[in-house]
């Protein structure tokens, strides 16, 4: 397994490689707190820093091309820079960038998404996926007069205050299996919103948490694929939350942030046919752009407007005219080409069966998990099922796994999940596949991989 030496050569190697990149790092370092704009961009021994990306790859500013398993975390699903976007994208840029006023491309952008997701007669439309889910739990609050909300133990719904907690089941403080506690996941969060959360367990006591706390509970939210370790939750999990929130006037929240319009045009909710009252999105549906946006009944926003108060959201850049031409495109250019769903699911099949029945074959503690598009490698036996499956990994040895990917011009998001797209050819999926063999038999073995030095 992974030694402090070949550990250490593998760094160099790469810092050999990225001099242009460590540069920019040892400058970031003093402009931005730790270094980066976003946490989750962390990679050994540095980041490297982006030139200029096309379709399924990526160069760095040292000319190094790599094929790109990150996909800007999942928003291109049909690649970098696709031609239609791109049309789009300069047609409305000689228009105008932004009104604050109304446009026509909220028409076209808001009919073509209520047309794709399966449980929305209405759209709002955000710049993130955090403030999708805000403005989503709000219209919760406001429409069933209650205030809390029961998240699960493991899931993410963006790094605002109210849902920032217990997004990893932590080993030290999580609390009892069947009824965990609400950690937070950063310094900061203010006590009183950890007051307005019911943690749930991913697994049979939920039910039982959320009938107890029925009488306060706006709603209940989920990942229906949790994309931390990429879990896919089972369908009659998902069909009993739906049964028991309805029994109990509780609404149910599907977080598609990841899953939406990359499992299938209409998300998991097309995946399982299970249907929640809201549910929110980002990501893919901004073309390229930033963009969060909920979906839900008409009912649902009726009844929310009629409290007393009424129900309000703002905000400078939401539904700029921007993000929604080049949003429109890609829903478009999505529903014109649904074949690429089925060509990714099989794809992604043949990626995880060969890299688990090596694994298995030569006894190794790897696996992979996920669906379609979205992979996650662990270092573990056996596949992880819930979040709590995921403790105990090998820290090191996954670190090191990713060197030798990104020695082998294979870049993946550092320790969380990856994506591939509808313009990874099969050749990059044979690549891809022989690299993570490769690697892993590298780990296991102090074999060195064999380094494919691509320069473009
Ligand atoms: C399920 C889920 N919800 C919400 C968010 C937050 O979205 P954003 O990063 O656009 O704020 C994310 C981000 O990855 C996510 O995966």
């Amino acid at each position: 397994m992974a030694n402090i030496e070949k550990t250490e050569a593998l760094l160099l190697e790469l810092t050999n490689r990225t001099p242009e990149s460590g540069k920019y790092w040892k400058e970031a370092k003093d402009l931005v707190p730790g270094g980066l704009m976003s946490g989750a961009r962390k990679m050994q021994p540095y980041p490297v820093y982006v030139d200029r990306a096309k379709g399924p790859h990526i160069w760095d500013i040292d000319g190094n091309r790599y094929i790109d398993c990150i996909c800007s975390f999942g928003v291109h699903v049909v690649g970098h820079s696709a031609e239609p976007i791109l049309k789009a994208l300069h047609e409305q840029a000689e228009k105008g960038m932004t009104f604050a006023a109304p446009h026509t491309q909220e028409i076209e952008f808001t009919k073509r998404f209520i047309d794709a997701v399966p449980c929305a007669e209405m759209a709002m439309v955000s710049n993130t996926g955090t403030e999708a889910v805000l403005l989503a739990w709000r219209l919760m609050r406001a429409a069933t007069g209650k205030q809390k909300i029961a998240k699960f133990e493991g899931c993410y719904h963006g790094w605002h205050d109210f849902a920032q907690w217990s997004v990893f089941a932590d080993p030290d403080n999580m609390g009892p299996a069947d009824r965990p506690n609400t950690v937070p996941g950063s310094a900061g969060l203010p006590e009183s919103t950890r007051d307005n959360l019911v943690m749930l367990p991913m697994n049979e006591s939920a039910f039982d948490l959320i009938e107890e706390h029925a009488h306060e509970l706006a709603g209940v939210a989920i990942e229906p694929i949790i994309g931390g370790g990429m879990l896919p939750v089972d369908k009659a999990f998902l069909e009993k939350l739906r049964e028991v929130t309805k029994k109990h006037n509780i609404l149910l929240h599907f977080d598609e942030v990841i899953t939406g319009f990359r499992v299938a045009l209409g998300g998991c909710q097309e995946l399982t046919g299970v249907l929640p009252d809201i549910a929110t999105y980002g990501k893919i549906c901004g073309g390229g752009l930033p963009i969060g946006a909920i979906g839900c009944s008409k009912e649902l926003v009726a009844i929310a407007q009629e409290t007393d108060d009424g129900f309000s959201a703002a905000g400078t850049f939401s539904g700029n005219p921007l993000t929604l031409a080049t949003g429109a495109a890609m829903l478009q250019h999505l529903k014109d080409n649904r074949h690429i769903y089925d060509d990714m699911m099989a794809k992604g099949n043949v990626l995880r069966d060969g890299f688990n029945e090596h694994c298995k074959s030569k006894g190794y503690p790897f696996c992979m998990t996920g669906i379609g598009s979205l992979f996650q490698i662990h270092a573990k036996a056996e596949l992880p099922k819930v979040p709590r499956d995921l403790h105990g990994q090998d820290e090191e040895a996954l670190s090191e796994l990713q060197l030798h990917f990104r020695l082998n011009n294979i870049l993946l998001p550092w320790m969380h999940l990856a994506f591939f797209g509808a313009s990874h050819t099969q050749a990059d999926l044979d690549e891809m596949l022989r690299v993570f063999k490769a690697s892993v038999d590298a780990v296991m073995s102090d074999v060195p991989v064999q380094c494919d030095t691509q320069v473009a």
